[in-house]
């Protein structure tokens, strides 16, 4: 296990109130296995001043992901666990998400972690852990979203943001981000031409959840006090509620 805390944090693990009207910025953690374009989205956002929040942790399960770097680089707290070391499933989340809590993020943000991640470590964190995912859920839960969008002959293609569950990309959705399915296109291209989409459709959920409007319910998720009936659409820089059909 390699742990790099960089900046003192203090140990507060424990509940974390559900997102309301906010004074103080989201304590957000981020989980990420690879590049971390995701991430850096978040981080540029925050640069910017577009987005109220405050990173307390990065961590992974691969020592070596970009993702971890690029948080080094931005001074973030960062965490490197590795699985291996682990025979269970199990004994490697309860250690991860121990973690994750002694840093008392007000959310989780899983972008572009590669895991599945086992329900008792999940259940504390109900409704404060958030996922993208490059599909059009609930088409293409799991890999090769791209590739299985193409096979299928589908003619548009997209991202979704959703509140995580034991479910593998299950959970209520938050909002999604569709694109077109062009003649010719590969899985490459088309991944390609959707992740800015995607990033600026992590943004704005993020964003949402950091400025109190958005939470998960018992009744499902909630936007301005109002549960949403189906995944807000991104326009723009902005999601917004699906126009009446
Ligand atoms: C993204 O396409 C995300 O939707 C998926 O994994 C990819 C991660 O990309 N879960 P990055 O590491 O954020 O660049």
């Amino acid at each position: 296990m390699q742990a790099n805390t960089k900046q003192s944090t203090t140990d507060r693990a424990g509940a974390t109130p559900a997102p309301r009207a906010r004074a103080a910025a989201l304590r957000l953690a981020v989980l990420a296995s690879g590049r971390g374009s995701n991430l850096q989205a978040l981080m540029d956002a925050r640069e910017l001043g577009r987005l109220p929040v405050e990173f307390v942790l990065v961590a992974g399960d691969k020592a070596e992901a970009q993702a971890l770097r690029r948080a080094e680089a931005a001074g973030i707290p960062t965490l490197a666990l590795d699985p291996r070391g682990y025979p269970h499933r199990a004994g490697f989340d309860r250690d991860l998400f121990g973690h994750i809590g002694a840093h008392a993020p007000d959310l989780i943000v899983l972008a572009g972690y590669m895991r599945v991640i086992d329900a008792a470590a999940l259940g504390a964190w109900n409704g404060r852990i958030i996922n993208i995912h490059p599909s059009l859920l609930p088409r293409y839960r799991g890999l090769h979203t791209h590739r299985r969008a193409l096979a299928a002959g589908d003619s548009r293609h997209g991202s979704s943001l959703h509140y995580v569950t034991a479910e593998l990309d299950g959970g209520p959705l938050i909002g999604q981000a569709e694109i077109a399915i062009h003649a010719g296109d590969t899985p490459t291209t088309l991944a390609e031409r959707l992740l800015p989409y995607e990033h600026r459709l992590l943004v704005a959920g993020v964003g949402l959840i950091a400025s109190g409007r958005l939470s998960l319910g018992d009744a499902g998720v909630c936007l301005d006090g109002q549960v949403l009936q189906e995944p807000l659409r991104l326009v723009g820089d902005q999601l917004q509620v699906a126009a009446a059909a």
